[in-house]
């Protein structure tokens, strides 16, 4: 079990570095299995999702490894189509890996994914695109197995699933003639994706508000910079912001924060960029932020809504959040009213601000209400202890180091990793 402590009640202060995108990273590594050569992927974030891509690419009969910011793979000697069920329950995104075995040969077999529990978290949007695209899907116990020759098609999604338009934009690159997806979703990690696709060879374009995908491409890797991390980035923002404090970080631009950039705004902070560098300063209380509704692209992230949550906890006055995306995101409210938040679940949840939180012993569920705990905790009066903590190093790369840089009083025991 892996336990962070904090005290709390510092203000953050100081300049630290953002990561390159974990959203943005995993459906680029995925991707990777239907290419043949080398691939390399700079500015890849150490965290332990990397890990169990590369660890997937070398079940797959592949070789990948990551070093200092460097994630490179051999592609060439992929011959499986099976993703294993060990490494690919451990995080949803596992299923992206199902465009490239596809396109590459023709057939793939899975299980459910795991990840974060925050909700039911079906995959019938993933199944129905390979359908559209003339696939047969069989369920064999456990498994589920996917094969037919690929045909380009229109296909309209109910809801614009960050994975399944990621998965069917990798297998449409490999189908015959051209895919159209419509109502896909247009979060900036899938643009990336699209950019990397189309430096390796992909002809992909999105035109009002639909993705179109040219098939039968021979896609070969090209080295390729990820995108910095938003998620990340505001995670730290909204860190400075509920301690009353004042930070920069390097590596993010106002147009990678979209709308978080506009909310921090309202609740008082000041925020400029200049030359790649974001600074934060938080006036002495935050006002509450009146009603945010959490969205797909460009609505506010439901990944940086837990920390959002905490935040506002201690902000002046009452602020509504209604999550949309993950009916099940909202594990960390339990546990921030442990800290003295005054906090009710309705429609949405209702947060009346409280002065200050207040140091106690709680569990994190799930990587982003783990942050929001931390958040919570680095807020609070005294001492905190965060318990079943190893999902921090699914999507922060040197989380404590950061904290450090900043300012904040935080240890990390890693007892075990999640
Ligand atoms: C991705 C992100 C995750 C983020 C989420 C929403 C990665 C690696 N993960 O997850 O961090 O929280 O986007 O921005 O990029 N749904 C269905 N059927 C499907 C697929 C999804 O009903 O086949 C529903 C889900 O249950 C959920 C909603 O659609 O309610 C959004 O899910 P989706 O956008 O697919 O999220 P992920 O791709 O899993």
């Amino acid at each position: 079990m892996t336990e962070i402590n904090i005290k709390g009640g510092r203000r953050l202060k100081g300049e630290t570095d953002v990561s390159g995108a974990k959203n943005a990273v995993l459906p680029q590594i995925a991707a990777l299995v239907g290419m043949k050569g080398e691939g390399v992927i700079y500015n890849c974030p150490d965290i332990a999702d990397v890990k169990t891509s590369v660890e997937i690419i070398r079940n797959l009969g592949g070789n990948a490894g990551l070093e200092e910011g460097r994630l490179y793979a051999d592609l060439r000697n992929i011959d499986k189509f099976e993703i294993p069920a060990g490494p690919g329950g451990k995080m949803r995104s596992a299923i992206t890996f199902c465009g490239g075995l596809l396109g590459r040969f023709g057939e793939v077999v899975f299980s459910e994914p795991g990840g974060c529990v925050l909700g039911a978290r079906p995959i019938d949007i993933h199944l129905n695109g390979f359908k559209v695209l003339g696939a047969e899907v069989k369920y064999e116990g456990e498994r589920i197995r996917v094969r037919g020759k690929l045909k380009g098609s229109k296909i309209k999604l109910k809801y614009p699933s960050v994975g399944a338009t990621q998965n069917l934009i990798i297998a449409a690159c490999f189908a015959e003639g051209e895919t159209v997806l419509k109502n896909p979703s247009l979060e900036p990690e899938t643009v990336d994706l699209i950019n990397f696709l189309n430096a390796c060879g992909g002809e992909i374009k999105v035109r009002d508000g639909c993705i179109y995908i040219k098939g039968e491409k021979d896609l070969r890797p090209k080295p390729y910079r990820v995108m910095a991390d938003r998620i990340e980035a505001g995670t730290f923002l909204f860190a400075a912001a509920m301690t009353g404090g004042g930070i920069s970080l390097r590596g993010i631009t106002r147009k990678n924060m979209g709308v978080v950039w506009n909310v921090l705004e309202g609740c008082g902070c000041e925020l400029k960029e200049e030359k790649k560098v974001l600074s934060l300063k938080a006036p002495e209380r935050l006002k509450a932020a009146k009603e945010i509704t959490v969205r797909p692209y460009p609505g506010f992230p439901t990944d940086l809504q837990p920390q959002l949550t905490a935040m506002l906890s201690v902000a002046e006055g009452r602020s509504i959040i209604n999550e949309t995306v993950f009916e099940g995101r909202n594990k960390h409210i339990g546990q921030l009213l442990k800290m003295g938040a005054d906090i009710t679940e309705e429609k949405g949840f209702i947060i009346n601000g409280v002065k200050s939180l207040k140091g106690a012993e709680v569990t994190a569920f799930d990587l982003r209400g783990c942050a929001a705990l931390c958040l919570g905790a680095l807020g609070a009066e005294g001492e905190s202890r965060i318990k079943n903590a190893g999902y921090i190093f699914r999507g922060y790369e040197n989380f404590e180091e950061k904290i450090k840089d900043l300012g904040g009083e935080i240890s990390i025991l890693k007892l075990n990793r999640v």
